[in-house]
C-alpha cells in the first residue's frame, strides 16, 4: 500500500488527477472506476480543468461507477447518474455511451447487478478504481458486515450512511437501498486509488489502513490489494499510527526521484 499524506484537500485532488492522467496518457482507452460523494469532487474539477486546457482527453476513456440508489432513475436529480453528469461527464470530451452506472430503476435489480458485474468483466476489467471511504468504513455501499468477496448486488444502507447522505440536504429523501459493486468486484480492479479528506474520516482511515482485515470495516479489504494508493490530507490521516514510516517512504521516494 502506497500512502501519501499531503498538505491539503486540494493537494489530494491534484495528486489524484496526476495518477488518473498518467494512466490515461499511457492508455487512452483506460477504464476508470468512479465514485460519487463529496470527496472526489475536487478531483473531478481538476480533471475538467485539464480537459478544458487540452492537456487530457477522455475521448476513448470508459467509466464504471461504484453504485446507484435503488428505485432512482438516471434523470432524477438525486441519482448518481445526475451527479456524475453534473460534476464530470457534461464538462469533458467523454462519449456518454462509455459511461456506465448501474440502473437504479431496473425492473429486476438483482439481474441488473449481476449484468453490471458481468459487463465490467466483459469490457476487460477496471484499470483504476477511485474510492472514497464512509465514516463507518464503507466502500461503495458495502456497509460493515459485507462479505469481503461480494460481487455487485443490492445492499441496504446503514443508519449511519443514511444520516451522512442526508447531511445539509433537508429536502433530500435518502433512498434506503442501492446497487453497489461488491468488495470482490472492487478488488478485481488492477489498481485502487483511495481518497479521504477531513477529520470525520480519520477513524475509518486508520481502521482501513492499519486495523485488522475485517468485514467490520469494509475498507480494510484494500489491504488485500497489491496496487493500492491512498491519498490523504493531514486531518484524514490524524489517527494513523505508522505515520513516521509513511514519511520515511516519502523521503525515500523523493530521494529516488531526484537521482
Ligand atoms: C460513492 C460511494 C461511497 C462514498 C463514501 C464517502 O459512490 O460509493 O462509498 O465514497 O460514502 O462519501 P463522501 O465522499 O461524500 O464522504
Amino acid at each position: 500500500m502506497d500512502v501519501w499524506i499531503l498538505e491539503s484537500a486540494q493537494a489530494v485532488a491534484v495528486k489524484a488527477a496526476d495518477i488518473c492522467a498518467e494512466l490515461i496518457q499511457a492508455k487512452p482507452d483506460a477504464r476508470l472506476g468512479l465514485a460519487t460523494g463529496a470527496t472526489p469532487q475536487a478531483l473531478y474539477a481538476e480533471l475538467v480543468r485539464r480537459n478544458q486546457l487540452g492537456q487530457l482527453s477522455f475521448a476513448r476513456v470508459e467509466t464504471f461507477n461504484l453504485d446507484e440508489y435503488l428505485g432512482v432513475g438516471p434523470n432524477q436529480p438525486r441519482s448518481f447518474h445526475h451527479a456524475m453528469r453534473d460534476s464530470l461527464f457534461d464538462h469533458v470530451d467523454i462519449d456518454p455511451i462509455n459511461t456506465h452506472l448501474p440502473a437504479g430503476d431496473a425492473a429486476d435489480p438483482a439481474a441488473e447487478a449481476a449484468a453490471y458485474d458481468a459487463l465490467i468483466k466483459a469490457r476487460g476489467g477496471i484499470d483504476l478504481q477511485i474510492l472514497g471511504i464512509g465514516r463507518n468504513g464503507h466502500i461503495g455501499f458495502n456497509e460493515p458486515g459485507s462479505s469481503l468477496r461480494s460481487r455487485t448486488r443490492v445492499k441496504t444502507l446503514s443508519r449511519a450512511t443514511l444520516r451522512d447522505n442526508q447531511l445539509g440536504k433537508p429536502d433530500f429523501e435518502a433512498p434506503v437501498m442501492a446497487i453497489t459493486m461488491g468488495i470482490g468486484t472492487i478488488l478485481d480492479a488492477r489498481a485502487l486509488l483511495v481518497l479521504a479528506t477531513g477529520w470525520a474520516k480519520a477513524p475509518a482511515v486508520a481502521a482501513a489502513l492499519e486495523g485488522p482485515l475485517s468485514a467490520r470495516c469494509p475498507a480494510s479489504a484494500i489491504q488485500l490489494h497489491p496496487d493500492a494508493t491512498v491519498v490523504l490530507d493531514p486531518a484524514a490521516a490524524a489517527d494513523l499510527r505508522l505515520t513516521e514510516y509513511y514519511e520515511l517512504v516519502d523521503r525515500a521516494r523523493r530521494h529516488l526521484a531526484s537521482h
